[in-house]
């Protein structure tokens, strides 16, 4: 991770107080413990636990300068790959209207914010996380402009805090390594407020993990994760699903320090098919998954049993497959891929992807 008080200040010779700009780069992460189910200004139900990644990411870059006569409104061009962006820059104008509480600064600037992805277009890999995680630290670092000092973790703790209000799994892409988002019982580190890089020591078969990414499909979801969250409002298994949930993240934090490979690889299949288990037992239910995701679910499944290789296929809200597995096994499962999967992924698409170091600053 990047010395941000370092970083920043030399930024300081470049940018003023009245113009510049700030680039951001964050990846995207993995559930492997879900959150589902959010109550109040976008707090969990349940701790959610997740890997970050580093090939998906977003890029940012924040444009400001200062207006010539102050007022109380955000002022604000975006522009997605390169292009003017009107859905986008609707969501994200009122968006930094809703922090403008605790950012007054944000109407004192023209903003203008680029953002691209590195990850192709319709590959069905959620964005907001790496957006939200990169503009909330774009965001920062203005703030550390204006200010002149910044300290190095709360400047990471408010980035998680203002991702969180934009996208809740973005919260957790502000660190690298595995995070934790939402409060775990009888830990006081952890909180709903904001991400926080999971405290133990990770074990060595853990440090170096993979995600092979098998894109089964590049459109876009029926239901938005903002309407399944919603659904479990009435969702008749809520409330055991939410302390499965902390179970589960209590125990993945002892399998990450044990380096139990066989219990993660059974909690992190279960806490997938919960998941979709919960979008179809919601009302209405809606099914996300098509029939190569379980095909390639199967076969993850049957590779690993007869190959005594220790694979695990995880989900998010859709129909794409996570294959995570440790370094070590990398030779096989990249034939396991090559042999037995990329027919079955749209046009043969996959990202490979592996866990990352967490958002990175750029001086341009
Ligand atoms: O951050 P949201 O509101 O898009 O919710 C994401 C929820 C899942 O991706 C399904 C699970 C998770 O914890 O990332």
């Amino acid at each position: 991770m990047c010395n941000l008080a370092t970083q920043f200040y030399l930024k300081m010779g470049q940018n003023s107080i009245y113009q510049g700009n700030i680039s951001w780069q964050s990846p995207s992460n993995i559930a492997l413990i879900k959150y589902w189910g959010k109550h109040g200004m976008q707090l969990p139900h349940n701790p959610s636990l997740s890997m970050t990644l580093s090939a998906s990411s977003t890029k940012t870059t924040l444009y400001y300068k200062k207006k010539q006569r102050a007022d109380k409104n955000i002022d604000l061009t975006f522009y997605f790959e390169g292009q003017a962006s009107e859905v986008f820059e609707k969501r994200i104008a009122s968006y930094l209207s809703s922090i403008l509480k605790e950012f007054p600064f944000l109407c004192d600037f023209q903003l203008r914010i680029e953002s691209s992805n590195t990850f192709p277009h319709s590959s069905g890999i959620a964005s907001s996380a790496s957006a939200f995680s990169a503009m909330a630290l774009c965001i920062m670092g203005l703030k550390g402009i204006i200010t002149g000092s910044i300290n190095r973790d709360e400047c990471y703790q408010q980035a998680s805090y203002l991702a969180r209000l934009g996208s809740g799994s973005a919260a957790r892409s502000v660190y690298g390594g595995y995070t934790i988002w939402g409060e775990v019982k009888g830990m006081e580190t952890y909180s709903d407020l904001y991400a926080c890089p999971v405290q133990s020591d990770i074990h060595l078969e853990f440090q170096s993990f993979n995600d092979a990414i098998l894109i089964v499909s590049g459109k876009n979801k029926k239901v938005g994760s903002s309407a399944g969250h919603a659904l479990m409002e009435k969702n008749p298994f809520a409330q055991a699903r939410y302390q499965q949930a902390m179970d589960h993240t209590i125990e993945m934090l002892k399998v990450l320090k044990s380096g139990n490979m066989n219990r993660f690889i059974e909690i992190v299949e279960q806490e997938a098919l919960t998941l979709h288990g919960l979008m179809m037992s919601s009302e209405p239910g809606f099914i996300l998954m098509k029939q190569e995701t379980i095909d390639i679910m199967d076969r993850i499944r049957n590779f690993r049993e007869t190959r005594q290789i220790p694979v695990a296929f995880t989900l998010d809200a859709g129909p794409n497959v996570h294959l995570l597995y440790p370094a070590s096994s990398r030779k096989e499962v990249l034939r396991l891929i090559n042999e037995e999967l990329l027919h079955l992924c749209e046009k043969g698409r996959w990202i490979d992807d592996a866990i990352g170091n967490g958002p990175e600053l750029f001086n341009e």
